[in-house]
């Protein structure tokens, strides 16, 4: 069967999405909180809460965090082994998209 491949096509995927929504969205909320709450209304709460696990870990504690570090979340192995702290610093966000394009191969 096809079951490894999908496992590493589901990982991959969930990796890509964590990733990529977390690098957008902080870097669009970091200047105007009240913003940033409306957009993560509209765009995370369908995988993500503050304080429960939901499709995605939950969010209230994230920042200033290692990626991949709550406790109870299954992580992908990526975002385990991403050294990724979630905070403003813009080199690091250029470090997971130059990471992302890494894996796309392009
Ligand atoms: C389609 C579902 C989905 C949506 C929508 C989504 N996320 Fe995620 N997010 C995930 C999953 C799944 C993971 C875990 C990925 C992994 O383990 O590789 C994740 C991981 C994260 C992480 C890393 C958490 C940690 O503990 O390291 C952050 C930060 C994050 N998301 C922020 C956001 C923000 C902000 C938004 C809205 C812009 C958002 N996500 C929208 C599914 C989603």
């Amino acid at each position: 069967m096809h079951n490894r491949t999908n496992r590493r096509l589901t990982t991959t995927l969930a990796t890509l999405t964590g990733v990529v929504c977390a690098t957008i969205a902080m870097a669009a909320s970091a200047k105007d909180p009240s913003r940033g709450s409306e957009t993560f209304e509209k765009r995370c709460t369908g995988c993500h809460t503050l304080d429960t696990m939901k499709v995605g870990p939950p969010l209230r504690a994230v920042y200033g965090r290692n990626a991949g570090k709550d406790r109870q979340f299954p992580y992908s192995d990526a975002m385990k082994k991403a050294a990724v702290k979630w905070d403003e610093d813009p080199a690091e966000r250029a470090n997971i998209i130059a990471y992302l394009r890494q894996l796309s191969g392009k």
